[in-house]
């Protein structure tokens, strides 16, 4: 790899995703676009380059319901990269029946949470080996109506699509700050994004056809995914705010996020039972593959 920064994104084929990738490609950055489909994940390559022949892109092909695809998906990811400057994670589902993983976890936190905090795990030490890199957890402003269900975090008992999804956008914010609180190198920078209500196709993808229904009613007043797909660019790329971390952005500023992801105790214990969870032993610790 040749070029001065390397981003990961999750989730790039569509979306916020996609829109972010094409952004990104236009200021130099060497791209690691991390997808589950091989053939979205080519056309996706070859719509960026079309626009901009000289962007570098590599596929990284996994599906971030699976623990294993994900750690062999980072292992790919340091083989092509001694540092990363840039992690987005960005891939989010929203199911209306619940579904569990291959790992037993219910996929929308397995995907939603899980993934954002086993792949930044593994790729922790060549974020570190930066000289300044930044995280970027898209989360939603879905997560103010959020609660963590620790007593039952796949939702056995009570599922709901809009409970299971607002549950991981709350877990995104926790996690956010806690890395924060626990990171070992402060030139890393940790924040999270909600882009705002954008026309995308994330509830039209597991959901019921009142479900999709009720979503493009509701997508019809959103903004689109070039709009959406701002504040993360402007994370990435301003220089000002370098070294800012531990905030929740919207519109490109930084905003109070609710109560419940302000509590420490709740945070800690997300951590540890994701930790357990992910059959991590010591977040920080993972030597290079
Ligand atoms: N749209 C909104 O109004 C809104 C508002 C607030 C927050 N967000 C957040 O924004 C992020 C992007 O969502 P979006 O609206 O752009 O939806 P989207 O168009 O459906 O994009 C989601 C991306 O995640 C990928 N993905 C989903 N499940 C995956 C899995 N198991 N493994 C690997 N990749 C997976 C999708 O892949 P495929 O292309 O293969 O489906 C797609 O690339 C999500 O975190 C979402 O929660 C969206």
């Amino acid at each position: 790899m040749n070029t001065e920064k390397t981003v990961v994104i999750t989730g790039a084929t569509s979306g916020i995703g996609l829109e972010t990738a094409r952004q990104l490609a236009t200021r130099n950055y060497q791209l690691v676009l991390l997808v589950r489909n091989i053939e979205k994940g080519d056309q996706t390559r070859k719509l960026i380059q079309e626009q901009h022949p000289k962007a570098g892109v590599e596929l990284v092909i996994a599906d971030l319901a699976s623990q294993q695809q994900i750690r062999q998906a980072a292992g790919e990811i340091l083989q092509l990269a001694d540092k990363i400057d840039l992690l987005i994670n960005n891939a989010g589902t929203w199911n209306s029946q619940r579904s569990l993983t291959e790992d037993g976890i219910e996929e929308v936190f397995a995907v939603n949470h899980l993934s954002y905090f086993l792949l930044t795990h593994l790729l922790y030490p060549v974020l570190a080996a930066a000289d300044t890199s930044r995280i970027i957890n898209i989360s939603s402003d879905s997560h103010f109506k959020g609660k963590m269900h620790f007593e039952d975090l796949s939702l056995k008992s009570n599922y709901h699509g809009l409970r299971s999804y607002a549950q991981s956008k709350l877990a995104n914010v926790l996690f956010t700050y806690e890395m924060d609180r626990k990171k070992p190198h402060s030139q890393v920078a940790v924040n999270a994004v909600q882009p705002g209500l954008v026309k995308t196709d994330i509830g039209l993808k597991g959901t019921t056809w009142f479900h999709s229904f009720a979503w493009k009613i509701r997508r019809s007043g959103g903004i689109p995914a070039s709009e959406g797909a701002k504040t993360s660019v402007f994370l990435a790329t301003d220089p000002d705010i370098a070294g800012e971390s531990a905030k929740y952005w919207d519109n490109c500023r930084p905003k109070p996020s609710s109560r419940s992801s302000y509590s420490p105790e709740d945070a800690r214990k997300l951590w540890d039972l994701s930790l357990q969870m992910c059959g991590i032993s010591d977040y920080f610790s993972e030597t290079r593959g």
